[in-house]
């Protein structure tokens, strides 16, 4: 891999920024490429990589393009870029929804010599070191030069411990429906829940043992991270209507349980929760690690 030539389109943003160091730490020749011209120059400074000021510019020589823009501008920028692509050239996206996009690329293998591949890191900017994240990859197709390129990259990554999960758009979109916008959701909805309330969460802390203090920390990490990519990950993915068409029925039935006191239905409920959970990895030391986040946060408050 060493002085392959990678172009990151979006390179100055905060995805953009964790891909540029590691391929630029891995010998790769790093180049990026956005529309704000003053924040790529001054990032690029930064990272000490290069910088393209017109899309083509970035796009000649690069062997690989890496696809780090917003979800609803990501299709628009793969059909931008594919045209500027060299024979051979691989071209991956990273964004957080697959179907739309994996069909873009499968017209555009009609009509181009390229390979095309689609990742998903399941972590975002604030990641120091990849040992132990997941990352999802889809393989869409390409030359006869495909699997040799595409198991390279991966490799690349794999040998930094970062684990592959391969699989198809219609898995990963189901899949990220519920791992991504229903935790999402649940936050947005707690932290709202509660400002109905009037009180302030200063107020409410007062009166808070260990869960609340926990679950509220949790929903104030989420609620600062990204807004736009948070909105457009449940709006953009037809599958997650699913997921709150689900939720609904079940709150009506929650709502009718503690309306009608009926203890057995709770139980039934609360039972069946925790059998679904007791298979699970984390299942059997989640007190445990209950207990180590409490410890940072009782020890932050000292
Ligand atoms: N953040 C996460 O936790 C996370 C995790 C996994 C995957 N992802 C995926 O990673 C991608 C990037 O997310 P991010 O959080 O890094 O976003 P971000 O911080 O907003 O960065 C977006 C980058 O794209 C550039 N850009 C936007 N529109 C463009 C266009 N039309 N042409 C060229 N460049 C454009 C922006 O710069 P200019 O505005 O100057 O052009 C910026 O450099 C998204 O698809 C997201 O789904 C994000």
């Amino acid at each position: 891999m060493e002085n392959k030539q990678i172009t990151i389109i979006g390179g100055s943003g905060g995805m953009g920024q964790v891909f540029s160091k590691y391929f630029k730490n891995h010998g790769f020749q790093v180049t990026i490429f956005a529309r704000d011209l003053n924040r790529l120059r001054k990032v690029a400074k930064e990272l000490e990589v290069n910088f393209a000021k017109t899309l083509e510019e970035g796009l000649n020589n690069a062997d690989i393009v890496m696809i780090s823009v917003p979800i609803s501008s990501t299709i628009g920028v793969i059909k931008k870029v594919i045209p500027y692509l060299k024979n051979n050239a691989l071209i991956c996206d990273i964004t957080s929804l697959k179907s739309e996009i994996y069909e873009v690329y499968k017209q555009e293998l009609n009509k181009y010599p390229i390979n095309c591949l689609s990742l998903h890191p399941m972590f975002g900017p604030g990641i120091t070191n990849m040992q132990n994240y997941m990352m999802l990859s889809i393989r869409i197709g390409g030359t006869k030069d495909y699997n040799i390129l595409v198991d390279d990259l991966l490799e690349l990554f794999r040998s930094d411990g970062l684990i592959i999960i391969e699989t198809t758009p219609e898995i990963h979109d189901t899949k990220i429906a519920l791992t991504l916008g229903l935790p999402h959701m649940f936050n947005i909805l707690f932290l709202n829940l509660l400002k109905r309330s009037n009180n302030s969460l200063n107020e409410l802390t007062r009166f808070t043992g260990t869960t609340f203090l926990l679950q509220k920390v949790f929903a104030e990490s989420i609620i600062q991270r990204e807004m736009e990519m948070f909105g457009e990950i449940q709006m953009e993915n037809p599958k997650f209507l699913n997921v709150i068409n689900d939720l609904v029925s079940l709150m009506n039935d929650y709502k009718h349980v503690i309306e009608n006191k009926d203890k057995e239905k709770f139980n039934e409920l609360f039972i069946d929760a925790l059998n679904y959970s007791k298979y699970d990895v984390h299942f059997k030391r989640s007190y445990e690690y209950f207990y180590e986040f409490m410890k940072i946060l009782k020890k932050k408050e000292d």
